[in-house]
């Protein structure tokens, strides 16, 4: 039908969120869609609250007063990662497909959820990976699912965004941090945030199907921090993978120089290059000597929404979601395997700050000598505590590495939800998991924390 019009809500409309409501209003002008109201409790703080003012669009302070008195077909969400589960929910409930933000949520487990109910509702959970939704970067999918490139052997990303501290004081708070006041796992770090889309894509590429990432079977992590915050702002993670192939992530937020994303994966019949400032697109090498130009992975950031639009208006069986929920899991779940790695807190002697901004006002943590680490570390595609020059001794020194981690068990599983929850404060996402999972194992759920143990008489 091609005067299809999905009315869209959109959920954060400041930060990263500005992004959806350009993309959205720029397809409501082009009769894709129709923007039909957002929510955020800061919406006057957006620089887009003017242009929503003016295009008369209803503003929202939270989800339900948006559905108390509209509906959608499309849920877009932008909000703190916090957010990304008890919305989707919410989001589902109210009969929307959903588009929301990456990681998938800062507890792995929400992925088997959120798909189980998504199917039973003919809906979709796309996790807006926008790599995932790139053409060159699914045109290169395509080519390693259909054999072009044989086994997967070695992969390897590093990424070198400098952060200052206004990006970890920004929004509400949230940045950095592991938890919400309310219990509710965030995990919030340069590897689940900034920097998630370069771990995921090592899993995504080699994932057995188009919508699917391979699952790492154990991990080995070296994690540092230098700004005040809970999590980590530097790492060098190790994903070992069934198929015998390892997928090596470097990323810090705490270097004076900003290296935008290389990745080098190699493969049994060629290997796959690129780098974000040689703006050459992503090049394969075959061992024949041919070579192959996949295109921009950064050239469309925002098909996660066409995405939407398409696939909202197709029967189940038709729809293309390359990145759902469930392909997001992978990510989610090496995140959850790294989350007791003690993280290394880099001493004074080994920092410097670096005043940034227009006003030179913005403080930037930076540890001393961890570029030419990193560096160091993906021409050698090793881990930190591999390195054996002189120049990396310092850093060296103070590393805990963590080797073979096994990735968290936990499928989804009713039981398995009740034990985790029934220690964490009750969560109106939780009450939403109890009902939801009645309404899936067509059983009334157990009420937490009140299972009895059998006993033996
Ligand atoms: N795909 C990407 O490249 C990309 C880039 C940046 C951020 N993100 C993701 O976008 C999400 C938001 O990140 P950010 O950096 O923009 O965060 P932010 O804190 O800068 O902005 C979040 C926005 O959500 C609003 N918000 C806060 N609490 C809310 C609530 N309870 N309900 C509705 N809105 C709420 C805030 O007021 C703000 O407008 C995160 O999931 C992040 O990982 C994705």
């Amino acid at each position: 039908m091609d005067d299809y019009m999905p009315a869209i809500v959109l959920i954060g409309i400041g930060g990263y969120g500005t992004l959806y409501v350009d993309e959205i209003l720029r397809d409501t002008d082009n009769g894709l869609c129709a923007l039909v109201g957002v929510v955020d409790p800061a919406a006057k703080a957006s620089p887009r609250y003017e242009i929503l003012t003016e295009r008369g669009i209803p503003i929202y302070e939270t989800p339900e007063a948006f559905f108390e008195e509209h509906t959608a077909d499309i849920c877009c969400i932008a909000a703190p990662i916090q957010f990304h589960t008890p919305y989707t929910l919410l989001a589902l409930k109210y009969g929307c497909h959903v588009v929301c933000e990456k990681p998938l949520s800062g507890d792995f487990r929400d992925g088997y959820l959120l798909d189980a109910i998504a199917d039973r509702e003919y809906k979709f959970v796309i996790s807006g990976y926008q790599w995932s939704h790139s053409a060159a970067m699914l045109a290169l999918k395509r080519d390693i699912l259909d054999g072009r490139f044989g086994k997967p052997k070695h992969l390897k990303t590093r990424v070198l965004w400098p952060r200052a501290q206004s990006y970890f004081r920004r929004g509400s708070g949230w940045a950095g941090k592991r938890y919400a006041a309310d219990g509710t796992p965030i995990f919030d770090s340069v590897a689940n945030n900034a920097a998630a889309h370069y771990l995921h894509n090592m899993l995504f590429v080699l994932g057995d199907r188009i919508d699917r990432a391979a699952m790492p079977v154990s991990v080995d992590a070296e994690l540092l921090r230098v700004n005040p915050i809970e999590n980590f702002d530097s790492c060098v993670l190790r994903m070992k993978l069934e198929s015998g192939a390892d997928a090596l992530f470097i990323a810090t937020h705490s270097t004076r120089e900003n290296i935008n994303p290389v990745f080098t994966y190699e493969f049994e019949h060629g290997t796959v290059t690129y780098a974000q400032e040689e703006k050459t697109g992503i090049i394969a090498v075959f061992d024949d000597g041919t070579t192959k130009n996949y295109g921009d992975p950064f050239a469309d950031q925002m098909n996660k929404v066409r995405y939407a639009i398409r696939a909202a208006d197709q029967d189940v069986y038709d729809r293309e979601l390359p990145c759902t929920a469930m392909t997001a899991v992978p990510h989610a779940r090496t995140i959850a395997a790294i989350a007791d790695v003690p993280i290394v807190d880099v001493p004074e002697s080994l920092t410097e700050t670096v005043m940034m901004g227009a006003e030179k006002n913005d403080p930037l943590r930076v540890v001393v000598g961890l570029k030419d680490a990193l560096c160091a570390c993906y021409e050698r595609g090793c881990m930190l505590s591999e390195l054996d020059d002189d120049d990396s001794a310092a850093l060296r020194d103070i590393l805990v590495p963590a080797k073979d981690l096994p990735m968290p068990a936990g499928d989804m599983d009713e039981d398995a939800y009740h034990a985790f929850y029934a220690d964490r404060p009750i969560l109106d996402a939780d009450r939403l998991y109890q009902a939801k999972l009645a309404q899936l194992t067509g059983k009334p759920a157990k009420k937490r924390g009140s299972r009895k143990k059998k006993t033996t008489e």
